[in-house]
């Protein structure tokens, strides 16, 4: 008789047929910054620290030490320094752009990537430049938004990053940073576009992290609507045309039919990032004692590997490193 279970009786024999397995390098650690000396808690997200630029490299090194290879950043910009224009968001002084500095010299061998997208800079809170239409809606333009947005992923370029990731959803943005970079001699920077990056409620606690929610309007034209799979494909298809080297799918765990999808249409690499609000989730049900952390944090990034993804962003990066060497 044809038994399944004979595949599934020891755990010597489960470890000859599993399909998928975690590693330390399957992660890239998202971290929030800021213009302070100060590493403080965030409210919003239990467990996640905003940190000082001295605190985030000291934090990035011991990540990288445990075999986690890149961090992406995020900074809390002070009021002061947002505007209608976002310029900020270029300044080779800015923090961003020391983080990067300061990074790359203390772990040469770290991957850094940046956000490049305005929410953090913009005093609208929108990840591109706002206009006014006839009725006084908000208008996000994406032209004028590219031009800016190629500012800033030059800026990050200089100072040493070795991915860009555009996160913002703008068209013809992917292309247009590759000709940016390509002509000020930054060939060989990397473009790990969002590609399918969907207008999810799971962002919430990260706008919180940030104060980066969106002063008017919500962002449901540029970024996609959760219905659509073959738009996710189409928005593929134009990345690889453009010159993406990395494509991401966000969020990841409600969206792992678009990893799939993604995985298969494209020769890319795939990468996926599990979000604040699917962080939070899974962090409260573990504080109200309901799953077992480490089992359910583990299956969600399982699942996301198994469904495609080659690397993982991911709030829970450095515990499951941890949980991986037990
Ligand atoms: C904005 C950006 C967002 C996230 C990453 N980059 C929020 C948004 O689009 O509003 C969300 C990440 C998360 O929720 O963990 N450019």
């Amino acid at each position: 008789m044809i038994r399944p279970r004979r595949n599934r009786r020891t755990p010597a024999i489960r470890s000859l047929v599993r399909e998928t397995a975690l590693t330390p390098e399957d992660f890239i650690l998202p971290m929030f910054l800021h213009e302070d000396d100060e590493d403080v808690p965030i409210a919003s997200m239990p467990g996640v620290t905003r940190w000082s630029v001295k605190g985030l490299v000291e934090e990035a090194g011991k990540a990288h030490a445990d075999g986690i290879p890149a961090v992406v950043l995020f900074p809390k910009i002070d009021d002061t320094l947002k505007s209608p224009s976002a310029e900020e968001c270029s300044n080779s002084g800015g923090l961003v752009q020391r983080a990067i500095q300061e990074l790359k010299a203390a772990h040469p061998t770290l991957c850094v990537i940046t956000d490049v997208a305005l929410d953090p800079y913009n005093s609208d809170g929108h990840d591109g430049l706002v206009t006014r239409g006839e009725h006084g809606e908000v208008i996000i333009l994406n032209d004028a938004t590219v031009e800016v947005l190629c500012e800033q992923a030059l800026s990050h370029a200089k100072a040493g990053a070795d991915v860009v990731a555009p996160s913002d959803m703008m068209d013809g943005r992917v292309a247009a940073i590759r000709e940016t970079l390509d002509a000020e001699g930054f060939q060989d920077v990397s473009i790990m576009s969002y590609t399918a990056k969907y207008a999810s409620a799971l962002y919430g606690p990260f706008r919180g992290a940030l104060d980066s929610v969106p002063q008017e309007g919500d962002k449901k034209t540029y970024q996609m609507d959760p219905a659509n799979l073959r738009e996710a494909l189409r928005e593929t298809e134009l990345d690889e045309q453009e010159g993406a080297d990395i494509l991401m799918v966000k969020p990841a765990g409600m969206y792992l039919d678009v990893i799939a999808k993604v995985r298969e249409h494209s020769r890319l690499p795939v990468a996926a990032y599990q979000v604040s609000g699917e962080y939070l989730m899974l962090k409260s049900a573990v504080a109200a004692g309901w799953i077992d952390e480490k089992a359910a944090v583990m299956e969600s990034l399982l699942a996301i590997k198994r469904a495609g993804a080659s690397m993982i962003l991911t709030y829970f990066a450095r515990q499951a490193v941890g949980w991986l060497k037990d």
